[in-house]
């Protein structure tokens, strides 16, 4: 299939990039650069052996942009992972990132079935459970209220893909609700590269790793887990990447509307993830406990088995591998692309 790939040139997006040209599929790339470079495209396209991929450097809330790429390209599906993804710049502005996520999606969403393209997989989070009713999460488990816009741009975004796609069956909806994306490809030529101080548990230890932070702050120790501090589901974003592909075979097979948990099903807390790190790459990450962060709940894991009942999808990678190829990215690009 040929897919457009909002926001490919992302953390996320430029690893789905590789599976899908691995898979036999090609890609047309729009991305506005609002949050990453265009050498990932670069370094994406020598990894999969290709001259380029198509791309074009335009918002998805731009109309007549998407028009064009439409015009351009017979376009089978779309992997829409273009959106503003950071927690606490989304309480500061709201209004940025509700109209960046869902009035981008809603045009996106427009032009698509205007052009007859009728498939599309979006990237939702386990954000939307909020704090989850049951652990390990399945799809069961009701969604929840959430801490912050960016997780109800995500579950005001699903509602609205399910609505459309109930009101008009012709339409395959796959939401995929990521638990946490963390490593990088084995290449260490792509990775994840935030702006500023990290938000993210992964990105920070590898920056205090390298050296360009002087130590980790562990948000709280005071949480109902076996040593205190938070639980997560860690997912290596190689498995992740994989399972759009995946989701794409679905959609070939007409699957209308999906739902799915990915994520590995293994909880590690905070100081797992220090003590793997550490063991598996041979390198000291200071660290000292803080208070807890606001927002932040003490367990999420998730049970994964639908994704591998009904996509054949399960993830490959473990705890040791997300450590070793964050650090490989990290210690290869110190300062990023
Ligand atoms: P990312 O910021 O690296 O990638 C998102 C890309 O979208 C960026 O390249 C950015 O420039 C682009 N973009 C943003 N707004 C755009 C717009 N209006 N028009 C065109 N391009 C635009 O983030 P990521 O980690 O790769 O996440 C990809 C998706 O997965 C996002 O929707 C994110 O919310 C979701 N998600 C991420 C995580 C995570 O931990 N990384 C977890 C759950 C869900
Ligand atoms: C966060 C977001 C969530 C988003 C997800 C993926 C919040 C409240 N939630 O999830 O909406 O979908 O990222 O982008 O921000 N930690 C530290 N020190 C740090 C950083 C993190 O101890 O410097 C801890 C956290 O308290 C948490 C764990 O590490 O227990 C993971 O944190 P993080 O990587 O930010 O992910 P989430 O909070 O799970």
């Amino acid at each position: 299939m040929n897919i457009l790939v909002t926001g490919g040139a992302g953390f996320i997006g430029s690893h789905t990039l590789i599976e899908l040209y691995k898979a036999g599929h090609t890609a047309v790339v729009v991305d506005n650069l609002s949050n990453s470079n265009p050498v990932a495209l670069q370094r994406v396209a020598e990894i999969i052996g290709v001259t380029e991929i198509p791309f074009y450097r335009v918002d998805i809330r731009d109309r007549e942009g998407l028009e064009r790429i439409f015009a351009e390209h017979k376009l089978d599906a779309c992997i829409h992972f273009a959106g503003l993804k950071a927690v606490g710049e989304s309480v500061e502005k709201p209004w940025e990132y509700y109209e960046n996520n869902i009035g981008g999606t809603l045009t996106l969403v427009d032009v698509m079935r205007g052009h007859g393209c009728k498939n599309i997989i979006f990237s939702s989070s386990a954000t939307v459970y909020g704090d989850p009713a049951e652990i390990p999460i399945t799809e069961q488990c009701p969604k929840g209220q959430c801490t912050n816009p960016y997780g109800w741009t995500k579950s005001m975004l699903e509602q609205v893909l399910m609505d459309i796609q109930k009101a008009d069956p012709q339409w395959n909806v796959v939401l995929l609700r990521y638990f946490n994306p963390v490593g990088a490809h084995p290449s260490g030529r792509i990775g994840e590269n935030p702006n500023g101080i990290p938000n993210n548990l992964m990105p920070y230890i590898t920056q205090v790793a390298v050296g360009k932070r002087q130590e980790l702050g562990v948000f709280g120790n005071d949480y109902p887990t076996p040593d205190g501090t938070g639980v997560r589901d860690y997912i290596h974003v190689v498995d992740l990447a994989a399972a759009h592909v995946c989701a794409l075979q679905a959609i070939g097979r007409k699957c209308g509307m999906g739902i799915y948990n990915i994520g590995t099903g293994k909880g590690y807390s905070v100081l797992d993830m220090v003590k793997a790190f550490v063991k598996v790459n041979g390198v000291e990450v200071p660290y000292s406990i803080k208070p807890r962060r606001a927002g932040d709940i003490a367990t999420c894991y998730c049970n994964p088995s639908k994704a591998k009942a009904e996509l054949g999808w399960e993830a490959r990678y473990g705890i040791d591998d997300m450590v070793r190829d964050s650090w490989h990215w990290q210690r290869q690009n110190p300062e990023g692309y």
